[in-house]
Protein backbone atom coordinates (compact mmCIF):
# COMPACT_ATOMS: atom_id res chain seq x y z
CA UNK A 1 0.00 0.00 0.00
CA UNK A 2 1.65 3.54 -0.80
CA UNK A 3 2.11 5.66 2.21
CA UNK A 4 -0.11 8.59 2.97
CA UNK A 5 1.98 11.90 3.12
CA UNK A 6 -0.09 15.08 4.63
CA UNK A 7 0.85 18.27 4.01
CA UNK A 8 -0.77 20.63 6.78
CA UNK A 9 0.06 24.13 6.31
CA UNK A 10 -2.17 26.87 7.93
CA UNK A 11 0.21 29.42 5.80
CA UNK A 12 -0.18 27.86 2.76
CA UNK A 13 2.86 27.90 0.69
CA UNK A 14 3.05 28.77 -2.53
CA UNK A 15 1.02 27.64 -5.47
CA UNK A 16 4.07 26.22 -7.54
CA UNK A 17 5.77 24.36 -4.47
CA UNK A 18 2.75 22.61 -3.62
CA UNK A 19 2.45 21.25 -7.57
CA UNK A 20 6.36 20.29 -6.39
CA UNK A 21 4.94 18.39 -3.43
CA UNK A 22 2.14 16.93 -5.39
CA UNK A 23 5.14 15.77 -8.47
CA UNK A 24 7.40 14.72 -5.88
CA UNK A 25 4.78 12.74 -4.28
CA UNK A 26 3.42 11.33 -7.39
CA UNK A 27 7.13 10.03 -8.21
CA UNK A 28 7.85 8.09 -5.01
CA UNK A 29 4.31 6.14 -5.32
CA UNK A 30 3.00 8.90 -2.07
CA UNK A 31 -0.97 9.46 -1.65
CA UNK A 32 -0.75 13.25 -1.19
CA UNK A 33 -3.26 14.78 1.03
CA UNK A 34 -3.33 18.54 1.60
CA UNK A 35 -5.08 20.49 4.26
CA UNK A 36 -3.97 24.29 3.58
CA UNK A 37 -4.92 27.17 5.38
CA UNK A 38 -6.95 25.40 8.01
CA UNK A 39 -8.24 26.93 10.93
CA UNK A 40 -8.71 25.08 14.07
CA UNK A 41 -6.30 22.14 15.42
CA UNK A 42 -9.50 20.58 15.40
CA UNK A 43 -9.15 20.42 11.39
CA UNK A 44 -5.29 19.40 11.73
CA UNK A 45 -6.40 16.50 13.95
CA UNK A 46 -9.23 15.24 11.90
CA UNK A 47 -6.82 14.96 9.12
CA UNK A 48 -4.12 12.96 10.85
CA UNK A 49 -5.04 9.64 10.99
CA UNK A 50 -3.95 7.18 7.85
CA UNK A 51 -1.07 9.06 7.54
CA UNK A 52 2.63 7.55 7.45
CA UNK A 53 4.59 10.94 7.17
CA UNK A 54 3.62 14.48 7.54
CA UNK A 55 5.05 17.84 6.43
CA UNK A 56 4.29 20.76 8.67
CA UNK A 57 5.81 24.46 8.85
CA UNK A 58 4.91 26.40 11.89
CA UNK A 59 2.32 24.59 12.82
CA UNK A 60 1.84 23.45 15.85
CA UNK A 61 2.78 19.50 16.53
CA UNK A 62 2.18 19.04 20.48
CA UNK A 63 1.24 15.97 22.28
CA UNK A 64 -2.67 16.12 20.99
CA UNK A 65 -1.43 16.54 17.54
CA UNK A 66 0.90 12.95 17.96
CA UNK A 67 -2.41 11.68 20.17
CA UNK A 68 -4.30 11.91 17.00
CA UNK A 69 -1.66 10.35 14.28
CA UNK A 70 -1.53 6.70 15.35
CA UNK A 71 0.01 5.78 12.00
CA UNK A 72 2.54 8.77 11.76
CA UNK A 73 6.26 7.22 11.25
CA UNK A 74 7.87 10.78 10.30
CA UNK A 75 7.04 14.50 10.61
CA UNK A 76 9.11 17.00 8.67
CA UNK A 77 9.27 21.02 9.51
CA UNK A 78 9.65 22.61 5.70
CA UNK A 79 11.83 25.07 7.30
CA UNK A 80 14.89 25.53 10.07
CA UNK A 81 12.77 26.56 13.41
CA UNK A 82 11.49 23.37 15.13
CA UNK A 83 10.19 24.81 18.48
CA UNK A 84 6.82 24.19 17.45
CA UNK A 85 6.82 20.56 17.38
CA UNK A 86 7.09 18.60 20.73
CA UNK A 87 10.09 16.40 20.62
CA UNK A 88 9.36 14.35 23.57
CA UNK A 89 6.12 13.48 22.84
CA UNK A 90 7.13 12.21 18.92
CA UNK A 91 9.85 10.56 20.47
CA UNK A 92 7.55 8.41 23.10
CA UNK A 93 5.31 7.61 19.82
CA UNK A 94 8.41 6.41 17.82
CA UNK A 95 8.18 9.50 15.32
CA UNK A 96 10.85 10.17 13.56
CA UNK A 97 10.84 14.33 13.40
CA UNK A 98 13.31 15.99 10.93
CA UNK A 99 13.31 19.92 9.90
CA UNK A 100 15.21 21.05 6.49
CA UNK A 101 18.03 22.80 7.57
CA UNK A 102 19.37 25.55 5.19
CA UNK A 103 16.62 25.53 2.63
CA UNK A 104 14.93 29.31 3.41
CA UNK A 105 17.83 30.37 4.48
CA UNK A 106 18.33 32.76 1.83
CA UNK A 107 14.84 34.16 1.49
CA UNK A 108 15.14 34.77 5.60
CA UNK A 109 18.76 37.05 4.67
CA UNK A 110 17.11 38.74 1.62
CA UNK A 111 14.86 39.64 3.95
CA UNK A 112 16.65 41.03 6.49
CA UNK A 113 18.40 43.41 3.76
CA UNK A 114 14.90 44.41 2.72
CA UNK A 115 13.51 45.74 5.84
CA UNK A 116 17.56 47.23 6.69
CA UNK A 117 17.11 49.03 3.18
CA UNK A 118 13.11 50.18 3.85
CA UNK A 119 14.46 51.72 7.40
CA UNK A 120 18.00 53.14 6.19
CA UNK A 121 16.10 54.44 2.97
CA UNK A 122 13.67 56.58 5.69
CA UNK A 123 10.70 54.17 4.14
CA UNK A 124 11.08 55.90 0.73
CA UNK A 125 9.65 59.04 2.20
CA UNK A 126 11.94 61.03 0.00
CA UNK A 127 14.03 62.55 3.22
CA UNK A 128 18.01 61.38 3.61
CA UNK A 129 18.76 58.47 4.99
CA UNK A 130 22.14 56.40 4.98
CA UNK A 131 24.13 53.43 3.36
CA UNK A 132 25.21 50.13 4.33
CA UNK A 133 28.29 50.65 3.31
CA UNK A 134 31.26 50.42 5.80
CA UNK A 135 28.84 49.83 8.33
CA UNK A 136 29.26 46.91 10.91
CA UNK A 137 26.68 43.85 10.87
CA UNK A 138 26.76 41.29 14.05
CA UNK A 139 25.23 37.99 13.67
CA UNK A 140 23.78 36.59 17.16
CA UNK A 141 23.64 32.92 15.90
CA UNK A 142 25.89 31.92 13.17
CA UNK A 143 24.41 28.90 11.21
CA UNK A 144 22.99 28.80 7.57
CA UNK A 145 20.69 32.02 7.52
CA UNK A 146 23.81 34.18 9.03
CA UNK A 147 26.04 32.91 6.45
CA UNK A 148 23.31 33.67 4.23
CA UNK A 149 23.24 37.31 5.38
CA UNK A 150 27.58 37.70 5.90
CA UNK A 151 27.47 36.77 1.91
CA UNK A 152 24.90 39.50 1.29
CA UNK A 153 27.01 42.19 3.89
CA UNK A 154 30.43 41.61 1.64
CA UNK A 155 28.18 42.84 -1.36
CA UNK A 156 27.17 46.03 0.36
CA UNK A 157 30.66 46.59 1.69
CA UNK A 158 29.94 45.84 5.41
CA UNK A 159 32.01 44.21 8.28
CA UNK A 160 30.55 41.21 9.61
CA UNK A 161 31.23 39.59 13.00
CA UNK A 162 29.53 36.68 14.61
CA UNK A 163 28.59 35.16 18.15
CA UNK A 164 27.49 31.87 18.48
CA UNK A 165 27.07 29.87 21.40
CA UNK A 166 29.47 27.30 20.50
CA UNK A 167 31.81 29.63 19.24
CA UNK A 168 31.84 28.08 15.57
CA UNK A 169 30.63 29.74 12.74
CA UNK A 170 29.36 27.03 10.18
CA UNK A 171 30.63 28.57 7.31
CA UNK A 172 33.64 30.18 8.34
CA UNK A 173 32.32 33.70 7.21
CA UNK A 174 33.02 36.08 9.24
CA UNK A 175 34.80 37.01 12.54
CA UNK A 176 33.63 35.63 15.57
CA UNK A 177 33.40 37.42 18.83
CA UNK A 178 33.98 35.59 22.12
CA UNK A 179 31.01 37.52 24.29
CA UNK A 180 27.65 38.55 22.88
CA UNK A 181 28.09 41.17 24.90
CA UNK A 182 30.53 42.27 22.73
CA UNK A 183 28.72 41.99 19.90
CA UNK A 184 26.07 44.42 20.55
CA UNK A 185 28.67 47.20 21.83
CA UNK A 186 30.84 46.76 18.60
CA UNK A 187 28.33 46.78 15.84
CA UNK A 188 25.78 49.05 14.22
CA UNK A 189 23.41 46.50 13.48
CA UNK A 190 22.95 43.36 15.06
CA UNK A 191 20.86 40.56 13.09
CA UNK A 192 19.32 37.61 15.54
CA UNK A 193 19.81 34.39 13.28
CA UNK A 194 19.18 31.82 16.78
CA UNK A 195 17.00 29.28 17.44
CA UNK A 196 14.39 29.43 20.42
CA UNK A 197 15.03 26.74 22.99
CA UNK A 198 15.61 26.46 26.61
CA UNK A 199 19.04 28.28 26.19
CA UNK A 200 18.06 31.20 24.05
CA UNK A 201 14.90 32.11 25.19
CA UNK A 202 15.07 35.72 26.63
CA UNK A 203 18.69 35.97 26.13
CA UNK A 204 18.47 39.35 24.16
CA UNK A 205 17.32 41.19 27.78
CA UNK A 206 17.72 44.18 29.03
CA UNK A 207 21.95 44.37 29.63
CA UNK A 208 22.44 43.38 26.23
CA UNK A 209 19.61 46.10 24.74
CA UNK A 210 21.57 48.81 26.70
CA UNK A 211 24.99 47.53 25.23
CA UNK A 212 23.54 48.74 21.91
CA UNK A 213 25.94 51.48 20.30
CA UNK A 214 24.79 55.06 19.69
CA UNK A 215 21.87 54.77 16.55
CA UNK A 216 22.40 50.82 16.72
CA UNK A 217 19.74 48.77 14.80
CA UNK A 218 18.19 45.40 16.25
CA UNK A 219 17.14 43.23 13.40
CA UNK A 220 14.38 40.22 14.76
CA UNK A 221 13.93 37.62 12.06
CA UNK A 222 14.89 34.77 14.31
CA UNK A 223 12.05 34.40 16.83
CA UNK A 224 9.82 36.55 19.35
CA UNK A 225 10.53 34.45 22.30
CA UNK A 226 14.43 35.22 22.26
CA UNK A 227 13.76 38.70 23.28
CA UNK A 228 12.61 40.11 26.75
CA UNK A 229 10.03 41.95 25.43
CA UNK A 230 9.47 44.03 28.54
CA UNK A 231 13.37 45.03 28.47
CA UNK A 232 12.90 45.56 24.58
CA UNK A 233 10.05 48.27 25.65
CA UNK A 234 12.01 50.20 28.12
CA UNK A 235 14.82 50.50 26.05
CA UNK A 236 13.49 51.55 23.06
CA UNK A 237 11.59 54.19 25.46
CA UNK A 238 15.02 55.43 26.99
CA UNK A 239 16.80 55.58 23.90
CA UNK A 240 15.10 57.60 20.88
CA UNK A 241 18.38 56.89 18.98
CA UNK A 242 17.56 53.00 18.75
CA UNK A 243 15.63 50.84 16.21
CA UNK A 244 13.75 47.65 16.19
CA UNK A 245 13.41 46.18 13.18
CA UNK A 246 11.52 42.63 12.56
CA UNK A 247 9.10 40.48 10.95
CA UNK A 248 7.41 38.85 13.96
CA UNK A 249 5.76 41.58 15.67
CA UNK A 250 6.48 41.25 19.46
CA UNK A 251 3.36 40.26 21.41
CA UNK A 252 3.64 44.06 23.57
CA UNK A 253 3.06 45.66 20.22
CA UNK A 254 0.66 47.92 21.64
CA UNK A 255 2.04 49.08 24.74
CA UNK A 256 5.07 49.83 22.89
CA UNK A 257 3.08 52.07 20.73
CA UNK A 258 1.76 53.91 23.44
CA UNK A 259 4.71 54.10 25.40
CA UNK A 260 6.79 55.42 22.44
CA UNK A 261 4.10 57.75 20.97
CA UNK A 262 3.36 57.09 16.98
CA UNK A 263 5.78 59.52 15.74
CA UNK A 264 8.70 57.61 17.59
CA UNK A 265 6.95 54.53 17.58
CA UNK A 266 7.16 55.10 13.28
CA UNK A 267 11.10 56.18 13.62
CA UNK A 268 12.19 53.47 16.00
CA UNK A 269 9.94 49.82 15.07
CA UNK A 270 9.53 48.27 11.99
CA UNK A 271 7.14 45.74 11.45
CA UNK A 272 5.29 43.49 8.65
CA UNK A 273 2.04 42.85 9.29
CA UNK A 274 3.27 38.47 9.66
CA UNK A 275 6.26 36.64 9.80
CA UNK A 276 7.35 36.54 5.94
CA UNK A 277 10.90 35.51 6.29
CA UNK A 278 10.90 32.46 4.70
CA UNK A 279 7.85 33.40 2.18
CA UNK A 280 9.64 33.35 -1.54
CA UNK A 281 8.15 30.52 -3.88
CA UNK A 282 12.25 29.43 -4.09
CA UNK A 283 12.18 28.81 -0.14
CA UNK A 284 9.04 26.94 -0.43
CA UNK A 285 9.81 24.81 -3.11
CA UNK A 286 13.03 24.26 -1.67
CA UNK A 287 11.98 23.01 1.95
CA UNK A 288 8.51 21.14 1.10
CA UNK A 289 10.67 19.20 -1.83
CA UNK A 290 13.38 18.66 0.72
CA UNK A 291 10.69 17.51 3.04
CA UNK A 292 9.19 14.75 0.48
CA UNK A 293 12.54 13.13 -0.34
CA UNK A 294 13.27 12.74 3.38
CA UNK A 295 10.25 11.35 4.46
CA UNK A 296 11.22 8.93 1.14
CA UNK A 297 14.66 8.53 2.80
CA UNK A 298 13.49 7.88 6.25
CA UNK A 299 10.90 5.57 4.91
CA UNK A 300 12.60 3.59 2.54
CA UNK A 301 16.35 3.69 3.86
CA UNK A 302 15.67 4.35 6.98
CA UNK A 303 17.78 7.56 6.49
CA UNK A 304 17.28 9.65 10.00
CA UNK A 305 20.20 12.90 8.12
CA UNK A 306 18.31 15.77 9.81
CA UNK A 307 16.36 14.39 12.77
CA UNK A 308 16.05 16.31 15.50
CA UNK A 309 14.87 14.23 18.43
CA UNK A 310 15.71 11.21 20.50
CA UNK A 311 15.24 8.06 18.04
C1 LIG B 1 11.86 28.69 9.85
O1 LIG B 1 12.07 28.39 11.03
O2 LIG B 1 12.18 27.93 8.91
C2 LIG B 1 11.27 30.01 9.50
O3 LIG B 1 10.99 30.74 10.63
C3 LIG B 1 10.07 29.90 8.58
O4 LIG B 1 8.88 29.60 9.22
P1 LIG B 1 7.50 29.48 8.43
O5 LIG B 1 7.46 28.19 7.72
O6 LIG B 1 6.48 29.58 9.49
O7 LIG B 1 7.39 30.62 7.47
Amino acid sequence: VSPVVLLAAAKPLAREAVEAVAAACDELSFILKKLEGYKSPEELHKALPGSTGCIIRSDKADADFFDHAPDLKVIVRAGAGYDNVDLEAATKRGVCVMNTPGQNANAVAELVFGLLLYHARRRFNGCSGFELKGKTIGLFGCGRIAANVADIARGFQMTCYGYSRSGRCQHGTCSMLSSSDELFQRCDIVSLHMPSNAQSRGCVDREKLSCLKKGGILINTARQEVIDEDALLEVLAARPDLTYITDIKPSNVDKIRTALGEARFAQQVVTTPVKMGAQTLEANVNAAVAAVQQIAGYLFHGDNTYQVNVP
